[in-house]
């Protein structure tokens, strides 16, 4: 019998065409909305093999409700909404779409590393409000980037393509923060690895590329700005959760940094009220850093294939927790 598949929410098509293709019984959550909890508990019961958004809350209760499932591909790199050690422990493996984003969310770093820079998003809100009146030529000043320290926070693939535009555009000196060394950008991109409070001191852009974990959750707080350049940018394009967003709010009204730009934010949505939206400081984006046409299609085909690859071959092409392949 075909094995049944859940899509969580409409993604780009391939991934339902490859996984029809391969023979399998595939589903789709046609909502406008993510699933309710209930909903996705009471749909994932009925097949083998989920196929999941961030937006899919995979926590313990999810795990021991639906310890059943056989694979879980997830439409995203990151997967912090997903409880990999319950995964691990039901034995049910996890794949991410890693690779075909960089590129995409590396853009967006870029993009409001340069809008925050010269305020962009703020003075195009005064032309809005008529505010242009005449040539000032001591006002609306921003920040030259050229020759200045980019930071990166987590040198994994995204940071790399980040690192590599900058020095390309701007002839920017790299310094870098991570678990462990990243030998390749040392040696490709002339990166220089410094400690965590080191980077705090010498960025003039601070890029954070890191997953959320225990480690990074709130990290970019009163403390690390504190340490910051009152010229630095802080540019966060990974997840909200790395940055503690009062602190942030507080840094740049007191000037101790100079602009942020995020593309992530926590809660997402973020409130229609918030303060930052309204700050000439500060750029906002609705994490839009896969959303291209490319990326998308990307992500798509690789959690369709790391489903049929498991499948195939008991292996996956981007698994989290490859112990336990094999295993169920
Ligand atoms: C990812 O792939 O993790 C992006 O943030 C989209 O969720």
């Amino acid at each position: 019998m075909a094995k049944k598949v859940l899509i969580t929410r409409i993604i780009p098509s391939v991934a339902q065409e490859l996984l029809t293709k391969a023979g399998f019984d595939v589903t789709v959550w046609e909502g406008n909305t993510p699933m309710t909890q209930t909903q996705l508990i009471e749909q994932a019961k009925s097949v083998d093999a989920l196929l999941s958004l961030g937006s899919n809350k995979l926590d313990k209760h999810f795990f021991n409700e639906c310890s059943h499932l056989e694979v879980i591909a997830q439409f995203a790199v990151g997967f912090d909404n997903i409880d990999v050690k319950e995964a691990t422990r039901k034995g049910i493996p996890v794949g991410n779409t890693p690779i075909v984003l960089n590129e995409a969310t590396a853009d967006v770093a870029f993009g409001l590393m340069i809008a925050v820079s010269r305020k962009m998003f703020y003075l195009h809100k005064t032309i809005e409000r008529g505010e242009w009146k005449q040539f000032e030529p001591l006002k609306n000043l921003g920040i030259q980037l050229t020759g200045k320290t980019l930071g990166i926070f987590g040198m994994g693939r995204i940071g790399m393509v980040m690192a590599q535009r900058c020095r390309g555009a701007y002839n920017m000196n790299i310094i870098y923060y991570n678990r462990t060394r990243n030998e390749e950008a040392e040696k490709k991109l002339g990166c220089t690895y410094v400690s965590f409070d080191e980077l705090l001191q010498q960025s003039d852009v601070l890029s954070v590329h890191s997953v959320l974990s225990d480690e990074t959750r709130g990290i970019f707080n009163k403390s690390a700005f504190s340490k910051m350049k009152p010229s630095a940018i802080f540019i966060n394009t990974s997840r909200g959760g790395v940055h503690h967003e009062g602190d942030l709010i507080e840094a740049l009204n007191n000037c101790t940094i100079w602009g942020a730009g995020l593309d992530v934010t926590n809660p997402e949505p973020m409130d229609a009220n918030n303060p930052l939206l309204n700050m000439p400081n500060a750029a906002v984006l609705p994490h839009i850093g896969s959303a291209t046409v490319e990326a998308r299609n990307g992500m798509a085909r690789l959690a369709a294939e790391n489903i049929i690859e498991f499948y195939k071959s008991g292996t996956m092409p981007y698994c989290i927790n490859p112990s336990v392949l094999g295993k169920k």
